[in-house]
Formats: C-alpha cells, sequence, structure tokens
C-alpha cells in the first residue's frame, strides 16, 4: 500500500526538475498522476517514463480557460482530484533582476506565472477537489502544496520580482488554508520553500550574476550549512508527506527544504 494508494493528483510544471520529481515520487507511492506543463515534448516524456495511469496535459498555468479544461479532464479520467502541485514557476525572463534593472514587462512576465498561476491552482482546485464534500479534518482530505522558495522568506538581492512573487505564494498558501478549513472543506494548503536545488532553474541562477556558474555554485554552497545543495527529489519527498494523509492535521504550515540556510 503506497503512501498516497489510489489519490488522484495534478502536477503543473512536471516536466522537469522538481515537478518531475514530485511526479516520480507520487506515482511511486500509488497516486494516478496527471503532469502538466506548457513544454509539452519534457512533459509528455515524463508521463511515458511513469506509464500506468500517469497522463499529461499541456497547459499555461497563466491561462484561465486552460485550468477549466485540466479540472474537467482530470475528473473524465481519474475523477475528482484530491492532490494539487502548484510547480510551475519562472525565475527570470532576462539575465538581470536588481530593482534598476527590471522593467515593468519582465515583473508582470513573472507575477502572471508565479502568483496568478497559483492563484488560479488554488481557485480551481479548492473547486474540484471539494465537489462531493470530504471529510472535515484528518485522512481522506484534499492537499494543495504550493511551490514558493526562501527567496519568499528572506530578501534575495537580484531577484526582486521573484521574491515577491514567492512571498506572494506563501500568503495565499495560508489563506487558503484558513478559508478552507473554516468551510470545512477538508483541504489542506500548505507551501514549500526550497533553497539552493540543482534543477534547470537552479543552474540559471549560477548563472544569472554573468560571472562564472561554478564559481557562483561554490559560493551558493558556503552558505548552505549541511554544505551541499538538495537534489530535486529531497524537495519533492516534502511535497510528498504534504501531499499524504500523514500530514492530515499540517495546514498553512511553511516547510523549508534549504540545508539550513535561512535557520542562521
Ligand atoms: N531550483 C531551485 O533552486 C528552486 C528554488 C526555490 C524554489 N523553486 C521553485 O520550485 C518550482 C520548480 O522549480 P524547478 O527548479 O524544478 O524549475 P524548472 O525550470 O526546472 O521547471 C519548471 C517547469 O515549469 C514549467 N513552466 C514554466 N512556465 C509555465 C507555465 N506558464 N505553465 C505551465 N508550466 C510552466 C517549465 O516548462 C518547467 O518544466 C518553481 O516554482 C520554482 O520557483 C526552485
Amino acid at each position: 500500500m503506497g503512501r498516497v494508494e489510489g489519490k488522484v493528483a495534478i502536477v503543473t510544471g512536471g516536466g522537469t526538475g522538481i515537478g518531475r520529481a514530485t511526479a516520480q515520487r507520487l506515482a511511486a507511492e500509488g497516486a494516478k498522476v496527471t503532469i502538466t506543463d506548457v513544454n509539452t515534448e519534457a512533459g509528455q516524456a515524463v508521463a511515458e517514463e511513469l506509464g500506468g495511469d500517469a497522463v499529461f496535459l499541456q497547459q499555461d498555468v497563466r491561462e484561465e480557460a486552460d485550468w477549466q479544461r485540466l479540472m474537467e479532464a482530470v475528473a473524465a479520467q481519474h475523477g475528482r482530484p484530491d492532490i494539487l502541485v502548484n510547480n510551475a514557476g519562472i525565475l527570470a525572463t532576462t539575465p538581470y533582476q536588481f530593482l534598476d534593472q527590471t522593467d515593468l514587462e519582465q515583473w508582470r512576465a513573472i507575477q502572471a506565472v508565479n502568483v496568478e498561476g497559483v492563484f488560479l491552482g488554488c481557485k480551481y482546485g479548492v473547486a474540484a477537489m471539494s465537489a462531493g464534500g470530504r471529510p472535515k479534518g484528518g485522512a481522506g482530505g484534499g492537499s494543495i502544496v504550493n511551490l514558493s522558495s526562501i527567496a519568499g522568506l528572506i530578501g534575495t538581492p537580484g531577484a526582486v520580482a521573484y521574491g515577491a512573487s514567492k512571498g506572494a505564494v506563501r500568503q495565499i498558501s495560508k489563506t487558503v488554508a484558513i478559508d478552507c478549513a473554516r468551510k470545512g472543506l477538508g483541504i489542506r494548503c500548505n507551501s514549500v520553500h526550497p533553497g539552493t536545488i540543482r534543477t534547470d532553474m537552479g543552474d540559471q541562477v549560477m548563472r544569472m550574476g554573468g560571472g562564472d556558474p561554478e564559481k557562483a555554485l561554490a559560493a551558493s554552497i558556503r552558505r548552505i550549512p549541511m554544505d551541499e545543495p538538495a537534489q530535486a527529489v529531497d524537495v519533492a519527498n516534502c511535497i510528498l508527506f504534504l501531499a499524504s494523509d500523514e500530514a492530515r492535521h499540517v495546514t498553512g504550515a511553511e516547510l523549508v527544504v534549504d540545508g539550513g540556510i535561512t535557520a542562521v
């Protein structure tokens, strides 16, 4: 019996990185996983690799119509969703993000994916997950996990728009958590805050200053008390816990996965 056996799960941005690792862990623990991404090739490849009940659906998280289409498709294929991982996110659209180098176009592009995408996900996710009613607390409830970052907890020079977007994700998560709890919907909502993670986005962070990415990585590792970056699966394991009934009393929480960076 898997830790999320038979649960219906959606992972946005599941074609690469943390999303891919999350889809793998949820499927390995018995969930029926729908992977979404704007990158059709990558998302399709993950669904094929997982096999079984895993499917891929092309989705742009910025588009309301895509959320409606996704929830209808999941309901038709697998039934009511139990788990939604709002993982899709972008770091930047241009190399620099210091305040004086960030224009309004870049600011809005980042908020559109990272904030509006999570807002729409929570809105359509709660509606789809609460259909027909759920137990008010404990096991058998729904779970939404939103990907924030340590940049949503502490100031990050050079990531003004990204940091603001991830702070908003933290706040959306807590508000949705309380709203669902007070309405007795049986849906929990939590945020996850990775630090330095080796993914496509993690490597993009190392290239952002315009210097040597290997030196940037070494400097980044020196900031980590545990002295090594996390792998995507380390974040995926935390998401799996929050998605499962093991976390049945956990809502509105922020799970930091940063090797101790923000504890200093
Ligand atoms: N990697 C890190 O160091 C790190 C640290 C903290 C937080 N995070 C957060 O974790 C999440 C996953 O990051 P990652 O490192 O795996 O990134 P990644 O770039 O490797 O993967 C992100 C995925 O999201 C998809 N995507 C982008 N825009 C989309 C859209 N509009 N609609 C649907 N899909 C879209 C991409 O195609 C990609 O497959 C992000 O929200 C990110 O902000 C990452």
